[in-house]
């Protein structure tokens, strides 16, 4: 067996047995096989898919490459929630307090930004003194002081995943069912879960762009998650406009605070009330879905979820200060206002368009390796549906520069479409995939 014949049988179309498969993952977490031969395999993949078998067969894969953590004597339901990648998605940092508040353990291993959407480790990690890096054994303890811990994959933990991912960001393969398969169920398998609930973003902003290709992704991670052992539901939620105003790693940190204080954006509140409610149910500490969501709305708005939030930022040595102060967060030098060409109503925000911006003014990474500024991003003023009038203010750029925050000035109002007539608003819950069906 040689990586040239599985690339080859991979381009081809060909199934591959499992040892195939897992001579390519292990060789790779090895450094035996290189990155472009990786690269060539992803692409591949990309274009020739895999059936539900192999695909089975890379989630056990690359499961294996690291360790699994035991979470069994953990008393209490052990439920996760995973988002498919969206922009201005800092719902893990709402929904997981929420959940815990109400007993629910929620072990979350998470990833970086991919593509043009943010990563809640980087997001995370612009608090100062936090960490996410912990062995399996100080990661089993943080869920069982806290009840929650959000982590990252390391060379103990889902190794394979933290390569693949990485240079799936930076050679295009990332919109691709199986590889996305692959990655987020063996993460989720690697934390010891008994349930997860599945955040299948659909739109503009996400990895799959139409209800058709969501459903499809939905349905192939509820079906192998099922199929590995794990309790699963996916709520498949729109991401044609950014979720909530900030996007950006500081930015959306603080904006989460804001939520857990009642404050913040509606569709921030309302979607991660219904995931902590789904995790609530999942995890069987309800007898129905409508008493979930009374039970996280209350654990919500009584700051019992704020509690919990600043209990894990301090457990993972982050200062807590910006909870009261945003300012103890990284801060932009130069701030700037967008204004509106135009009055009317505005009828969509390009999801798309305002991550790859705030990719642009150094949020997110270019290449495998590059570094990221946390203090840079986008505060949008205005929401869909909303009317304004000509020369008022719809986005807040926060950037390194003048030149940079000029250009990202242009490209946000290049994103914000402006009409005459009132737009119809929808709502972010589109629908849920149960195992059921
Ligand atoms: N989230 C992940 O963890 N992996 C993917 O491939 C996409 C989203």
């Amino acid at each position: 067996m040689t990586i040239y014949e599985i690339i080859r049988r991979k381009r081809d179309g060909s199934e591959l047995k499992g040892a195939e498969l897992e001579f390519l993952v292990q060789g790779f977490v090895a450094g035996d096989v290189t990155d472009y031969q990786m690269s060539a395999f992803l692409m591949a993949t990309f274009f020739t898919g895999m059936t539900r078998g192999e695909t089975e067969t890379l989630v056990r894969t690359m499961l294996a490459s690291g360790e699994t953590v035991d979470m069994s004597s953990l008393a209490g339901p052990k439920v996760d929630k995973h988002s498919t990648g969206g922009v201005g998605d800092k719902l893990s940092f709402i929904a997981a307090p929420i959940a815990a508040a109400e007993g629910i353990l929620i072990p979350m291993i998470s990833g970086r930004g991919l593509g043009h959407t943010g990563g809640t480790l980087d997001k995370l990690e612009s608090v100062p003194g936090l960490r996410t890096a912990f062995s399996p054994r100080e990661f089993r303890d943080l869920v069982e002081d806290v009840g929650m811990a959000i982590v990252s994959q390391s060379s103990e933990i889902v190794p394979a995943d933290r390569k693949m991912y990485a240079l799936r960001d930076v050679t295009a393969t990332v919109e691709c069912i199986p590889l996305i398969v692959g990655s987020i169920l063996s993460k989720k398998l690697a934390a010891g879960l008994d349930a997860l609930v599945l955040d299948v973003k659909v739109g503009r902003g996400a990895f799959m762009d139409s209800l058709e290709r969501g459903r499809e992704l939905g349905r192939y991670l509820v079906d192998t998650a099922v199929r590995l052992g794990l309790r699963a539901t996916a709520v498949l939620t729109s991401m044609d406009s950014p979720l909530g105003s900030a996007i950006g790693n500081a930015l959306e940190m603080t904006e989460s605070v804001d939520v857990l204080k009642g404050q913040g954006p509606m569709d921030v509140r309302e979607t991660s009330i219904e995931l902590a409610a789904h995790m609530i149910h999942l995890g069987g500490l309800s007898s129905d879905l409508g008493e979930a969501r009374i039970r996280a709305t209350a654990a919500l708005d009584s700051g019992r979820a704020l509690e919990v939030f600043t209990r894990f930022i301090v457990a993972q040595g982050g200062d807590p200060a910006f909870i009261d102060s945003p300012s103890a967060l990284p801060t932009a030098p130069v701030v700037h206002e967008a204004t509106a060409p135009v009055g009317g109503y505005i009828d969509s925000i390009d999801a798309l368009e305002i991550g790859l911006t705030s990719v642009e003014l150094g949020a997110g990474r270019l290449t495998m390796t590059g570094s990221i500024d946390r203090a840079v991003g986008i505060e949008l003023l205005v929401s869909v549906g909303d009317h304004i009038e000509v020369g008022c203010p719809v986005a807040r750029i926060h950037a390194s520069d003048d030149s940079s925050n000029a250009s990202a000035i242009v490209r946000v109002l290049a994103a914000i479409r402006i009409v005459d007539e009132p737009p119809t608003r929808v709502g972010r819950i589109i629908e849920i995939i149960s195992q059921v069906g």
